[in-house]
């Protein structure tokens, strides 16, 4: 039987990435002991009272279908949490909620971009970014991120890589891989470089929350003249610890937001709606779990940063966010690959590959914080010891 050819734009190179992180799972049943960093799944809970009003939602039975993309009243909430968050003043005509923020990416990318077009995407950059923009029938460009410039965006890059066919710039500000938080300035002239050739601006801002050292979140949408280009995507995963929730959502131009109700209505009639009417309470409060977390990350970042200062071989990016931090393997002799692979045969932690992210990744690994501080310390000394056994 024949298949569609949007079956091969989904399934790619991107897939790799994970090739150790299944090797890890894999040596772990065998009952190995692996440390394993290579995942980003916040080891924390979801907060109670979101967890209590969700269960209180499907015992009292809201189980029947519920609105495509939240109702009114979920919508101003996200509106106002929005609005809090980043300083753009939106209504709920500009919200449109999602089943994660990869469904907002997903929907943003389908709603902006198509056959023939291009979408320029900084590098090293998430896995699931490719599958996205090649569904749309676009195809991905890369713009690098330059390790000398501590991953942080340039505009020139950017702009370098537009063509004709350009339909878009998709950025993700706080970084995976990288940490990254991306300064004003450069925002500013990224923003520029879009009105220049008329692109629409998607900002993935899932570690809006995960800040380091006092650092604001600054997001493009935000500054002067760029509401009308960009599109907000974020989500609760990793600021609430609610990853398997799949609750996302999109900031953007009100016809913009009517084109995702179509979406929604096409791809899967709406988020579960025991969901919908109990996750307003998440943006209405300001939960003290939210900053303890994000607090732990910044503990764990620097457990990490010291245990492994001075190395020779080996030097950490320090993050300015998210839940990520790569790691200069360069001077260990080994690339990349070899680097994440040998370390966890040899010494049982598993990190992924930087070459998986993207060209721009090749000489470095990621590690993920979302693990306990006794795996990252134990890590570390793992990786201490590791290195030192190295002919370099
Ligand atoms: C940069 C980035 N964007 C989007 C996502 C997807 O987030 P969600 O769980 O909200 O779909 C992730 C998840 O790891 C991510 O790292």
């Amino acid at each position: 039987m024949r298949y569609a050819p949007i079956v091969d734009r989904l399934a790619n190179e991107g897939a790799r990435a994970w090739e150790v992180h299944g090797r890890a799972m894999q040596l772990r049943r065998e009952g190995r002991d692996v440390v394993i960093l290579s995942i980003g799944d916040p080891d924390f809970e979801t907060p109670e009272a979101i967890t209590k009003a969700m269960v209180e939602k499907v015992q009292g039975g809201d189980t029947n279908y519920g609105w495509i993309d939240g109702g009114p009243d979920l919508k101003a909430a996200i509106a106002g949490y929005h609005t809090r968050q980043t300083g753009q003043e939106v209504g709920p005509a500009n919200i449109s909620m999602t089943l994660g923020a990869q469904g907002g990416l997903y929907g943003a990318v389908m709603c902006v971009a198509g056959d023939g077009d291009e979408v320029i995407v900084p590098q090293p950059v998430y896995v699931t970014y490719e599958s996205v923009v090649q569904a749309s029938g676009a195809a991905m460009v890369h713009a690098p991120l330059r390790a000398e410039r501590d991953f942080h965006i340039d505009a020139a890059d950017v702009e370098a890589a537009v063509t004709p066919r350009s339909r878009a710039v998709m950025i993700n500000t706080p970084h995976n891989p990288t940490g990254a938080a991306y300064r004003r300035e450069d925002l500013m002239a990224l923003g520029e470089v879009c009105k220049a050739h008329d692109l629409w601006l998607i900002s993935d801002e899932v570690y809006s929350r995960t800040l380091f050292d006092g650092r604001q979140h600054v997001s493009p949408a935000a500054l002067l003249g760029l509401a009308e280009r960009t599109i907000v995507v974020d989500s609760l995963s990793k600021s609430h610890a609610m990853t398997g929730w799949r609750v996302g959502w999109t900031v953007g131009p009100e016809e913009f937001t009517r084109h995702m109700y179509y979406l929604g209505l096409a791809l899967h009639y709406g988020p579960p709606t025991f969901i919908q009417s109990s996750v307003a309470v998440a943006f209405s409060d300001d939960f003290p779990e939210v900053e303890a977390m994000r607090a732990q990350y910044e503990i764990r970042r620097n457990l990490v940063c010291d245990a492994l200062e001075g190395n020779k071989r080996v030097r950490v990016i320090k993050p300015e966010g998210s839940c990520f931090m790569m790691m200069d393997v360069r001077d260990s002799g080994l690339s990349s690959h070899e680097f994440a692979h040998r370390l966890l045969e040899e010494a049982g932690v598993s990190l992924l590959p930087g070459e998986g992210f993207g060209p721009s990744g090749s000489g470095f690994v990621r590690f993920s914080l979302t693990a306990p501080d006794a795996d990252l310390a134990e890590a570390a000394q793992r990786i201490t010891r590791f290195v030192n056994t190295l002919n370099t």
